[in-house]
């Protein structure tokens, strides 16, 4: 499936020295040492038979809680100065409220002195989907109380780790979280409410704007967030095409950037959020607490077109043919191992994009996820994913765009997902049998390139 030929490539063109770089993961991937914290929706979704596709669980993942130096070592040599990791709400809560686990904030505690100790900036996001099964089980984020609860946690963190961390992520991908986890049930907590799914993107983004008071309130200086964006091509000009990729648009997109950026929700979904949330006007205004900067994570543009009449197979997702459209596969592009098109160009398009809807209003960038996934140690598709992705990214600077960084999703292979260990993402190959880490060819490379922008 992998179509790029290998070859040389051109140094990179310059960065300032100040573009922070670095890599990304999460804990649910990554950590393992399921049995020292408190259960996630996760944990309760994996052990349904069918809802991961190669049958696994992420109880032992990379076993990074008990292999983090080695982790933080690999991010050390690898030359980046930022590592961006989640914090697991049940392993610092295991009941996702009431009594801290001293063992799951030590952890924590650990892994920012060991980062700090090798001159890497720690960048905790503070949710990454794994919302602890008790908070679920009262309701989860279909409550505002779990809004709520996501500060008293944040708080519970910033005053323990606050000290050392230069720079803060509230959510990862809440559209993801609210569509894959919530309305088509593809990910935990496995929910299929379609449209009524929609408080759970508004409580998220609630928590979010407590999360930002309660971090600034214990003193931090640099919080954002993580969403996904990816540009949305009409499958043609047709009207009706055009329509359902506006809509497409709309709920995964600007759902949760308009409300962040500015304060208001996107035509069409205030409407479909009435019933659930008829009054916003209060929460809006904590949710568009101003920002010091905001995280775009970004893989691929989706073509969208009307309707199917049938459920269609989009990405390993089966979508229902009552959503008002249908993705359609994108040609002409080398597609990853997980069947995504590699586009480069898209990622300028949707950077100058932001900027023209957002102007003013839109805080510095920065990029953090984009990766690939690609099987083999000599992975020299990746390697030409990042470098396109990279001069893509230049070229939005150059035209203007204040994008300040760069993370590359992952450092290590891990458990991506409803699609199990299968997908590998990582700079870093994890024998899941030994646990040994072995840097790809993709590592080496960003290694000599970041070297070459520093000389
Ligand atoms: C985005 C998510 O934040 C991350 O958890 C996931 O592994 C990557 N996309 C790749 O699918």
């Amino acid at each position: 499936m992998a179509t790029i030929p290998p070859g040389p490539r051109a140094p990179l063109p310059p960065f300032p020295r100040d573009f922070l770089w670095g890599v990304a993961t999460s804990a649910h991937q990554i950590e393992g040492a399921a049995d020292e914290r408190g259960p996630s929706v996760w944990d309760a979704f994996t052990a349904l038979p069918g809802n991961v596709k190669d049958g696994t669980t992420a109880a032992v993942a990379c076993d990074h809680v008990r292999r983090y130096r080695e982790d933080v070592a690999l991010v050390r040599d690898l030359g980046v100065g930022a590592y961006r990791f989640s914090v697991s709400w049940p392993r610092v809560l295991p009941e996702g409220t009431g009594a801290v686990s001293e063992r799951g904030l030590d952890f924590y505690d650990r892994l920012v002195d060991e980062l700090c100790a090798a001159d890497v900036r720690p960048v905790p996001t503070l949710f990454h989907w794994d919302t602890p099964l008790a908070v679920e089980e009262a309701g989860g984020w279909l409550t505002r109380a779990t809004a709520e609860r996501f500060a008293e946690y944040v708080a519970v963190v910033a005053a323990r780790i606050g000290d050392r961390v230069p720079k803060w992520i509230t959510l990862n991908e809440p559209a993801e979280h609210t569509l894959l986890g919530h309305a088509l049930g593809q990910h935990a907590p496995g929910k299929r409410l379609l449209f009524d799914a929609l408080p759970v993107a508004h409580h998220q983004l609630l928590g979010h704007g407590l999360a930002v008071r309660a971090l600034r309130a214990a003193g931090a200086q640099d919080v954002g967030v993580a969403n996904s964006h990816g540009p949305t091509w009409p499958a043609s000009d047709a009207p009706a095409d055009r329509e359902a990729a506006d809509f497409y648009d709309v709920l995964l997109n600007r759902l949760f950037s308009d409300p962040l950026l500015l304060g208001r929700y996107p035509e069409g979904v205030a409407e479909l959020l009435a019933a659930a949330v008829p009054d916003p006007a209060a929460d809006l205004k904590v949710i568009a607490e101003p920002l010091d900067w905001y995280g775009v994570n970004f893989y691929q543009p989706t073509k969208v077109g009307a309707p199917a009449e049938h459920a269609t197979e989009f990405s390993g997702v089966t979508l229902p043919p009552q959503l008002p459209f249908a993705p359609r596969e994108i040609t002409g592009h080398p597609l990853t191992d997980f069947g995504w098109p590699v586009v480069p160009e898209a990622l300028t398009e949707l950077l100058l994009a932001l900027r023209e809807r957002y102007g003013d209003r839109l805080p510095p960038l920065v990029i953090t996820e984009n990766g690939c996934s690609y099987d083999g140690l000599d992975d020299q598709d990746r390697i030409a994913y990042l470098d396109g992705h990279l001069r893509a990214l230049h070229r939005a600077r150059t035209a203007g765009v204040d994008v300040r960084g760069y993370f590359v999703w992952s450092l290590l292979d891990n458990f991506e997902w409803a699609e199990g260990y299968r997908q590998r993402f990582g700079l870093v190959h994890v024998d899941y049998a030994t646990q040994r880490r072995t840097p790809k060819a993709s590592y080496h490379w960003l290694r000599s390139a970041l070297a070459g922008l520093e000389a």
